[in-house]
């Protein structure tokens, strides 16, 4: 029963893993360290160096730690960066969303645009915590987690982009 902090080495994700330390829970950090730093991490905390979008490893820290919980910090902090050029995707710790695909989809299936910005995120969320669909049966499966999940998050994300949604 471990949380795993991804990010943990940055700013934000090493005051959470001190925190967690110090309380006695078990953690894991995984972390790139692109713009983290390994000393940020109390020596007593296994750590793990690789991306978030290594599908294998994450799965390998998971199983091999008990993973039981994801604190998910690995990201990329730098805003400009990610809305200069809005042909280009959206950087969140290697999860990529299309804005275009968003405005296509948004026209398309007549859905707000900030709800499919919403819709893919999750999409690429649940990608990256393993799940897939490249059967019918684990497609309507997807469809539903991201259903269930749009629906406890939607208020939540119209909070933090008004402009969007
Ligand atoms: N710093 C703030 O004031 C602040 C405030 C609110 C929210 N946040 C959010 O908290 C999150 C972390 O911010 P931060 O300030 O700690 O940034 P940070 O750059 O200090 O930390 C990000 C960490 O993630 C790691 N990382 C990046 N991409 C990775 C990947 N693909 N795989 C594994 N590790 C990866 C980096 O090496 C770094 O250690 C961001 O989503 C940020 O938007 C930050």
């Amino acid at each position: 029963m471990t949380i795993l902090v991804t990010g943990g080495a940055g700013y934000i994700g090493s005051h959470m893993v001190h925190e967690l330390a110090d309380a006695g829970e078990p953690v894991v950090v995984l972390d790139n360290l692109s713009t983290g730093f390994r000393f940020l991490i109390p020596t007593s905390v296994p750590f793990v160096a690789g991306g978030t979008g290594d599908r294998p490893l994450v799965g390998e820290v998971i199983a091999h730690h008990r993973v039981s919980a994801i604190i998910h910090f690995a990201a990329s902090i730098v805003v400009p960066e990610s809305i200069a050029d809005p042909s280009r995707p959206i950087f969140l710790g290697e999860i990529y969303i299309s804005l275009e695909t968003a405005r296509f989809q948004a026209r398309t299936a007549r859905r707000p645009y900030g709800r499919e910005v919403a819709h893919l995120t999750i999409h690429g969320l649940l990608h990256l915590l393993g799940e897939d669909h490249p059967t019918p049966a684990a497609r309507r499966r997807m469809a539903a987690l991201e259903a269930s999940l749009l629906t406890s998050l939607r208020a939540r994300v119209a909070a933090l982009t008004p402009e969007v949604v």
